[in-house]
């Protein structure tokens, strides 16, 4: 999935390539329906039998590699997103798709995978939630017994859909949340004409579940939207919040209540936020002590971009040294919903390795 060098910036070090490859990682920000490839795509509809549009970009693998080079926004990726999500229709497809991503995330040196995924895309054609939910839990299971990763399912609710949607889909999920398979909720989709606050009974709904909560904000919408995020649905954790850089209070209020914000710089350029990584609000989160983590978002949309490409992105537009990578690898085990001894372990073995970079830099100057 990664490779030493990266379409979105200077190539880094190899030196540094090396320690961020080495990096234990945790992945916050992942649709799972993000990671189906343009040639897993075809191969499931065939074997479904799934009529594609009859639209250009679907006449073949390669138009519809050459068509994700081209979103214009967030929506223009969200309808091809869901057209592709409407091939997966087995508990064996979805299994398929997860244990893909974990093995190529632990390649990339995840430690701990959160996996969102949209029940309602599936739901609405008529796939149960429960067929969803077996197959993507019999890929994370096995993760757990076979690649020594922990992993977390996320039931992520499409807010375009609205309130009563959302609660009825959470509540056909209770037997899983009973029985921990689902850990927590999240909110995808536009942020454009949506009232935020108006999810507070679903968010209310998920803390009496005892669920964790989060929710994508300031991705394409203003800084009120992830305020709304932290102070009326209650989330410590945002994913992506990059337009919180606009709102110094914002920032300060993150700082202060320690919210992580799950970012995605690849998915932000592919989907024309920023222009380039190094345009990334990053520099402004670690100055303000906002924590932050980097994620692939949907990396089969985005030039199969993986966590580790990502954070090799971001050195080459940053340049950090081993201080600035520890900033986050603690936001993003500390913000992490794993366990205490876990979250231990990890760290730790994060400061091995950043250990190990600060003192090649003392040796052999290596910089950065
Ligand atoms: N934003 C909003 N909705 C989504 C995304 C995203 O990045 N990925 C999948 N659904
Ligand atoms: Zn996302």
């Amino acid at each position: 999935m990664s490779s030493g060098s990266s379409d979105h910036g200077n190539v880094t070090t190899s030196h540094s390539q090396s320690i961020l490859a080495r990096l234990p990682k945790c992945e916050h920000h992942l649709h799972i329906e993000g990671t189906l490839s343009p040639s897993l795509l075809f191969e499931l509809a065939a074997k479904n039998d799934v009529d594609l549009p009859d639209r250009p970009e679907f006449a073949s693998q390669e138009a519809l590699e050459e068509y994700y080079k081209h979103f214009t926004d967030l929506q223009s990726f969200l309808d091809a997103y869901y057209v592709g999500s409407s091939v997966l229709i087995t508990a064996d497809d979805f299994e398929r798709l997860a244990w893909d991503y974990l093995t190529a995330a632990k390649r990339d040196g995840v430690w701990h995978a959160e996996l969102s995924f949209d029940p309602q895309a599936h739901h609405r054609r008529g796939i149960s939630i429960d067929v969803v939910i077996e197959g993507l839990s019999r890929a994370t299971k096995r993760a757990e017994a076979e690649l020594n990763m922990s992993t977390c399912l996320i039931f992520c609710l499409m807010r375009d859909l609205g309130l009563n949607l959302a609660l009825k889909t959470l509540r056909l999920a209770e037997e899983h949340i009973r029985n921990g398979t689902i850990v927590g909720i999240g909110l995808d989709s536009t942020e454009v004409g949506i009232d935020f606050k108006s999810f507070k009974p679903l968010y209310d709904l998920a803390l009496s579940y005892g669920l964790r909560i989060t929710a994508h904000a300031g991705e394409e919408g203003p800084p009120q939207n992830v305020w709304d995020t932290v102070d009326v649905l209650g989330c410590r954790r945002v994913d992506h919040g990059v337009h919180a850089a606009e709102d110094p209070a914002l920032l300060q209020h993150l700082a202060d209540t320690r919210t992580l914000l799950t970012v995605c710089p690849i998915s932000n350029v592919c989907l024309k936020v920023i222009e380039h990584v190094r345009d990334s609000p990053l520099p402004q989160f670690l100055a303000a002590g906002v924590p932050f983590s980097i994620n692939s978002d949907d990396p089969a949309y985005f030039g199969a971009s993986g966590i580790l490409e990502c954070y090799q992105a971001v050195q080459n537009a940053f340049n950090w040294g081993p201080e600035e990578w520890l900033w986050i690898c603690r936001s993003s085990i500390e913000g992490s919903w794993m366990d205490d001894e876990k979250k231990d372990k990890m760290l730790a073995a994060c400061n091995v390795v950043l250990a190990e970079w600060e003192s090649a830099r003392g040796r052999n100057n290596l910089g950065r």
